[in-house]
């Protein structure tokens, strides 16, 4: 590939040190045109960034692709420092295993109690029992649902059944994020603490991770607000600050038609990106 021999400007500048997450002109297509067309941005150690975008420009392709669930037809992508397009099933399955992935609409197994979809990774890992039921329950307690441990998803509320998702993605300390729209299909006021979750995620652990959403208030709601685990729930940031490690992207058309701060964002001339604004 040409980039690797001589790099391109826009590809050095997107080789940012100790990046968790970098695409260098990716570009991936099933049967027709390209869904991400020449794709270049990086995940830094303690980035969250909110992928925004309307339905169908390949918001869920790109997370897919962030894990080696899908190839790139050229251009690179690496996770975790390792390029994923040049890696055999059996190598990425390890790395893949250090990502933790909110499928959209949660993605739970309904004929397995909440305990077994937690903790599905784990038994296939045969991991014993006890470590299992001990991990579960912390899994569990960190979304506030210790007490669906022996309930089958069936019986739980959209919400709940989000935060099991996300329980299940965070059950083994991943490196990495991806949340798929994680409030889609939910109201407003359950989409709110799905993102307060998040964002206790992000600032309790300081995972770096990738968010996909349409919604344009979620995005605004992480920006502007940090945990406080004094209050046990999520507060405004003083008038006029914003936190600094949540940056934006926005896809359209297969393109990156954006990557920057949320000033940048508001401030940004794009017709597109000021329409989606609107
Ligand atoms: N496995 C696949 N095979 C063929 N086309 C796909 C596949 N996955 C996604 N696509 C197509 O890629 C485009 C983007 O899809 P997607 O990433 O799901 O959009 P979004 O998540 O932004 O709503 C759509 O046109 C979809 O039909
Ligand atoms: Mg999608």
């Amino acid at each position: 590939m040409m980039e690797r021999i001589a790099p391109s400007l826009e590809g050095a500048a997107a080789a940012v040190p100790g990046a968790i997450v970098e695409f260098r002109h990716a570009t991936i297509s099933f049967d027709g045109p390209a869904v991400l067309d020449d794709i270049s941005f990086s995940v830094g150690s303690r980035e969250t960034r909110i992928l925004l975008g309307p339905a169908g420009v390949g918001k869920s392709v790109l997370l897919k692709a962030t894990n080696g669930l899908v190839c790139p037809s050229s251009g690179s992508i690496f996770l975790l420092g390792e390029d994923i397009a040049a890696m055999k099933e059996s190598s990425l399955f390890a790395l893949r295993a250090r990502t933790g992935m909110v499928f959209q609409e949660g993605a739970l197994f309904d004929s397995l109690t909440v305990r077994d979809n937690v903790a599905y990774q784990l038994i296939q890992e045969r991991v014993p029992d006890e470590e299992i039921d001990r991990r579960v329950k912390e899994a569990l307690a960190f979304v506030g649902l210790e007490h669906t441990f022996d309930l089958f998803p069936g019986s739980l509320s959209g919400g709940m059944r989000r935060r099991v998702a996300i329980a299940r993605a965070l059950i083994r300390n991943p490196e990495l994020l991806l949340y798929d729209s994680p409030t889609g299909g939910l109201d407003p006021l359950t989409s709110t603490t799905i993102i307060e979750l998040i964002v206790k995620q992000r600032d309790f652990y300081k995972t770096p991770s990738i968010l996909v959403t349409h919604r344009l208030q979620d995005a605004f709601t992480m920006v502007t607000h940090r945990y406080d685990t004094e209050k046990g729930g999520m507060v405004p940031l003083p008038e006029g600050q914003t936190d600094p490690n949540t940056t934006f992207m926005m896809l359209n058309e297969g393109k990156l038609i954006f990557d920057g701060s949320i000033d940048e964002l508001v401030a940004s001339e794009d017709p597109f990106v000021k329409e989606f604004l609107e």
